[in-house]
């Protein structure tokens, strides 16, 4: 199908893939009180680099991340996402975007039920009807530790291997951009490490561009770009 917004973004060189500007994001709290999880941020991830963020538990990562990545609406602000200012396209040109240029690593990993971890792995590319390299994808796998482990369901894996197959999800169909919510929350030091070892990888022989959500010291130190979010405020930090 012709798709004008992914066609012209991949004419157009991109120096920062996930632009964002005066981003605003409240809830509704359960005692009815509201609560601004992001409160007017504006955003840039260069190209081919990692921009890590960081921040305390409940500062407002997760809501952040997900808004950079179109998969939820701010109440103010914009998103410019692979060149595409996504409040001014349709739900059908996001959610294609996101297939093709976007790979995302959920928090709790979000993996579908019942299905082996290599479906699971293979999901992105089989979702935009491309056909799956298992080569490739035993390699990824393999070089995240998870190689042996391909034909188990979510439910039979650890969390930290769990994890790893979210992380090979998010990689398998080399998307332009990566999003990753804590990818290492799970993982001890040497699975850490491999996971570090293959964004490096991505971000090097395939100039992705990774935004990352962590704790980890490690993973934040590796990256070009670090922010602070605090109580929903982002500042830049280097
Ligand atoms: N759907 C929701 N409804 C109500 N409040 C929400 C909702 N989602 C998030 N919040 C609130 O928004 C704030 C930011 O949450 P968010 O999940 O973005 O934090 P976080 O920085 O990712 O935290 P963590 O490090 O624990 O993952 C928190 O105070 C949280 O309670
Ligand atoms: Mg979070």
């Amino acid at each position: 199908m012709h798709d004008t917004a992914t066609d012209e973004l991949q004419a157009a060189p991109m120096t920062a893939p996930v632009v964002a500007r005066g981003l605003v994001k409240g809830f509704v709290a359960p005692d009815g009180s509201r609560v601004v999880a992001v409160d007017d941020v504006d955003f840039e991830a260069p190209a081919g680099e990692i921009t890590a963020i960081v921040g305390q538990s409940g500062s407002g990562k997760t809501t952040l991340l997900q808004l950079l990545a179109g998969l939820d609406k701010p109440d103010a602000g914009s998103v410019r996402l692979a060149g595409v200012e996504i409040a001014e396209v349709g739900d059908a040109t996001v959610t294609r975007l996101r297939r093709r240029q976007v790979g995302f690593v959920f928090q709790a990993f979000n993996l579908v039920p019942g299905l082996s971890a290599r479906d699971n792995i293979a999901l992105p590319l089989r979702l935009d009807g491309r056909t799956v390299d298992e080569d490739r994808l035993q390699d990824l796998a393999g070089r995240l530790g998870i190689g042996n482990r391909l034909d188990h369901a979510p439910e039979q894996l650890s969390g930290g291997q769990r994890q790893r197959v979210a992380v090979a999800r998010a990689l398998i169909a080399e998307p332009a951009i990566v999003f990753a919510d804590e990818p290492t929350g799970a993982l001890d030091a040497a699975s850490a490490a491999s996971l570090l070892e293959v964004l490096q990888e991505a971000v090097e022989e395939l100039s992705q561009t990774v935004v990352l959500v962590t704790h980890d010291l490690a993973l934040a130190d590796l990256a070009a770009h670090v922010h602070v979010l605090q109580a929903g405020r982002l500042e830049r930090q280097r």
